[in-house]
């Protein structure tokens, strides 16, 4: 009798591990499972452990296990060693995995386009203000509209503001021009790369720093914590400081997996990740920080800071981005954005 497949190997490579996962939950065998013990919580990411998302994550794992006196574990495999952004969401969704962290750009690829408007260039002028957002009524209505698919959102967390990357400056529209630039799946982060001049190429994070050094693509966008965790100063040789764009995330569970816990199991384990969000959100801001003060102590990279001018330029080439992602999903959600970013502001 054929056995559901436990995890990948070298053998079984992660897509087909997944069909074969998806193949045994069809034909009635069962959910898959790795091979780690009852009361185990296996949670996947794709960045290194000493990011602010890493450090949250470990910190949510600690106090799970403490809170439960090791009754529960949280397994966590870090730096997409098991998934990577286009495998986690269907390993969540067939079982594979009890909890992922994505960026908010990977929601709209996959049915969630109301999640984009976090990539807006230009928008949020601090990361208070986004926290207004995520904190508030948009932040509830994003995460209850993830129940479409069974999803259950746990909470958001920040990591900062994304700079630009490449062999050369980027600091304005004219530098960007030709430029084959790694994005995240989102049709924002594709527009306004294509707004600037540049070919926007969609790649998972854990395939971008060898894109960089084979010349597949030409630069990148992230916050300096994950520039600097990849080690992508090695092939990188010019980092911007546009802080044109937000990056954060969004805890997510199946249904599935929350109503097999019991009530007072799911009590503590939104308690350890409220706690854990917050100190996510407090070290965030510190971590990009020192990934920025290591690059200016070790040379590693030329760093640039464009002028208001520049920033200007690049913020009117951005515009037209806006309405289209008003045209996808409704001018409703950006107005409701701005009032809530007026109303606290
Ligand atoms: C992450 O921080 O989770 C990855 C961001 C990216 O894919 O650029």
């Amino acid at each position: 009798m054929p056995t559901a497949p436990t995890a990948p190997t070298a053998l079984l490579p992660r897509r087909r591990w997944l069909q074969a996962a998806a193949a045994s939950v069809a034909s009635g065998l069962g959910t898959p499972a790795h091979s780690v013990p009852t009361g185990t919580i296996r949670l996947s990411h794709v960045v290194a452990r000493d990011t602010p998302k890493g450090m949250a994550l470990e910190r949510f794992r600690a106090l799970v296990e403490e809170h439960s006196k090791g009754r529960l574990r949280v397994q966590i495999y870090p730096q997409g060693q098991l998934y990577g952004d286009h495998d986690e969401m269907q390993a969540l969704q067939l079982g594979a995995i009890d909890m992922v962290a994505p960026s908010l750009s990977k929601f709209g690829p996959i049915g969630f386009p109301e999640f984009e408007l976090f990539d807006l260039p230009f928008v949020f002028d601090s990361v208070d203000a986004v926290r207004r957002l995520t904190r508030g009524a948009v932040g509830q209505k994003l995460l209850r509209g993830l129940n479409r698919q069974r999803l259950l959102g746990l909470g958001f967390f920040d990591n900062g503001f994304k700079h630009m990357s490449a062999n050369r400056p980027l600091l304005e529209p004219r530098d960007f021009v030709g430029l084959r630039m790694r994005i995240q799946g989102s049709r924002v982060i594709a527009q306004q790369m294509r707004a600037w001049g540049a070919i926007p190429v969609t790649l998972p994070f854990s395939e971008t720093r060898r894109a960089l050094e084979t010349g597949v693509v030409d630069g990148t966008e992230n916050p300096v914590s994950n520039f600097w965790t990849q080690g992508m100063q090695a092939v990188q040789s010019d980092l911007s400081l546009t802080a044109h764009g937000y990056l954060g995330y969004a805890v997510v569970t199946h249904q599935r997996f929350w109503d097999n816990l019991a009530y007072s199991d799911r009590r503590l384990v939104q308690g350890a990740l409220d706690e854990a969000l917050v100190f996510g959100d407090e070290i965030a801001d510190a971590q990009n920080d020192k990934a920025l003060a290591a690059l200016h102590l070790t040379g590693a990279a030329n760093i640039h800071n464009p002028s208001p001018a520049q920033l200007r330029l690049l913020k009117r080439a951005a515009q037209p981005v806006h309405a289209e992602l008003a045209a996808r999903i409704g001018q409703d959600w950006l107005d409701t954005v701005q009032k809530a970013l007026q109303k606290t502001a």
